[in-house]
């Protein structure tokens, strides 16, 4: 059982749900038995932990500062030297005119639009689109960066090498997603916490050695006036979850720079005003547990949602409304020591994210002649740029799987890349390659919906015949 299934437990404690505490601790101890959950210590240490949190009843207070003591003690012991490398990794990734190519879907996400799109969820199908994705010979102008699945790292061009040096040849970092999905909390069933944190540290050692330099981790809230939501406990838990794996990647042998992604979902009727305060919220926390876990806040990157009105809401933002509100959020939470900001699409249509993310570039002074470009970026002293899975993936997942053939979507992979490259710049013109168009993006299943039956039944199912042994099967949405 997990450390942060334990602190789960104990804030149900906290919160004088004892009953609720031990039914989840006991359904969770019984999904690890079975092989449902990833196990993060030994069941006999876990229940004595568990025990221990039972009968202590800690606050969430406590509960939040055991987790980041943890992490505080591997952060004390980075030495100057590793400070520096992650630095520099952090600095290459921030290279002006370029962003990051998401490409890390969990085997269940990217099964679903494979699905979708009629073709097989297979360990081949997945190379072969993976393949289509990275293998642009320009990449490396527009990419920094790409995040790979860890099945992705593993595997092959069929040109005989690793993506991993594929990517290399092009200069581009590889990064891998070392976060497993997300669970349910017990006692706000609308909200979620994130696994993968017992053999992070163990893990990201053996990404790094085979060549990974950057890390993500996505801890996902939802913004519900009505509901209460994001709630004190889903908050604080999260921010310290993210604060942890911050702390362990970037103590990971000679370190993986973390991206810290609190995606605040898009669903929902509020407005865009409200996303942005409650983004204000969120990154507070964020960074309080950063503060508190002494992560060296030079080698992250932040991996934020756009300020937008929710896709239920009764009127639409404007652009201009997206980038004021995204850019006061930022500049009254992110440190300056963050060297970047890297977006991700979140549902926006492809040619969306592409114009946002050059108005916001462009407000923060990015290609601004002047004293007044000067201000500006005085303003916003971090990079800013992207991050984006779908809004760099649709129009080449439709190609390839229409029969285009593998050639046209390389170029359109290319081209979509090359857009938000000059976005970056704030000197995006158009007109945009997408093939997708305004069409919007959005995935309801990229957060969770369903209540405790629901997510039990799901993992109580038999694991898919096609999956990465030993991930996601605990969660059926991430
Ligand atoms: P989208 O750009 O598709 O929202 O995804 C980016 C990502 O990596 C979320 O974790």
């Amino acid at each position: 059982m997990s450390s942060s299934v334990v602190t789960t437990g104990a804030v149900l404690v906290a919160a004088g749900a004892a009953g609720a505490a031990t039914a989840f601790l006991t359904t969770t101890l019984r999904q690890q038995q079975k092989g449902v959950v990833a196990t993060d210590t030994p069941p006999a240490i876990a229940v004595a932990a568990a025990e221990a949190s039972l009968s202590k009843g800690p606050t969430l207070g406590e509960a939040t500062a055991q987790h980041l003591r943890e992490a505080l003690e591997v952060a004390k012991q980075l030495t100057g030297e590793q400070k520096a490398e992650l630095e520099a990794i952090a600095q290459q990734l921030t290279a002006p005119g370029k962003g990051v190519l998401a490409a890390d879907e969990s085997v269940s996400t990217i099964g679903k639009r494979l699905v979708k799109a009629g073709l097989q969820n297979d360990f081949e199908t997945r190379r072969g689109y993976r393949e289509v994705l990275l293998s642009h010979p320009d990449l490396g102008q527009y990419l920094a960066g790409a995040i790979l699945h860890e099945e992705t790292l593993d595997q092959v061009h069929s040109d005989g090498r690793t993506f991993v040096q594929v990517l290399s040849d092009k200069g581009v970092l590889v990064g891998v997603k070392t976060d497993r999905g997300l669970q349910p909390l017990i006692q706000s069933p609308t909200e979620t916490q994130t696994l993968g944190m017992g053999d992070l540290l163990e893990r990201s050692r053996r990404y790094r050695a085979k060549g990974a330099r950057f890390a993500k981790w996505r801890a996902v809230l939802r913004l519900d006036a009505a509901a209460g939501t994001p709630t004190d406990a889903a908050l604080a838990l999260n921010a310290a979850q993210l604060a942890q794996y911050a702390a362990l990647s970037q103590a990971s042998a000679a370190g993986l720079v973390p991206i810290v992604e609190p995606e605040l979902l898009i669903e929902g009727t509020h407005s865009a005003a409200e996303f942005a305060a409650c983004t204000e919220v969120i990154l507070g926390e964020v960074y309080a547990a950063l503060a508190k876990a002494q992560v060296h806040l030079e080698g992250t990157l932040l991996k934020p949602q756009m300020a937008m009105a929710g896709i239920g809401a009764p009127s639409k933002h404007t652009r201009e409304e997206l980038v004021a509100l995204t850019l006061a959020a930022l500049r009254r939470r992110v440190p300056p020591a963050v060297p970047g900001v890297v977006f991700l699409s979140g549902g926006q249509s492809e040619e969306e994210a592409t114009g946002n993310l050059n108005a916001i570039a462009r407000a923060a002074g990015v290609g601004v002649a002047g004293a007044e470009g000067e201000a500006l970026r005085r303003r916003h002293p971090w990079s800013l740029s992207f991050s984006f899975g779908r809004s760099l993936q649709a129009s080449v997942l439709q190609v390839w799987s229409s029969g285009g053939g593998a050639a046209a979507a390389i170029d359109i992979a290319g081209a979509l890349a090359k857009a938000n490259a000059q976005a970056q710049q704030g000197a995006y013109e158009g007109p945009h390659p997408s093939l997708t168009g305004a069409a919007s993006l959005h995935d309801p299943n990229r957060g969770w919906q369903g209540p405790p039956a629901a997510a039990a039944a799901a993992a109580a199912a038999p694991p898919a015949p096609d999956t990465v042994k030993g991930a996601e099967q605990a969660t059926p949405l991430s």
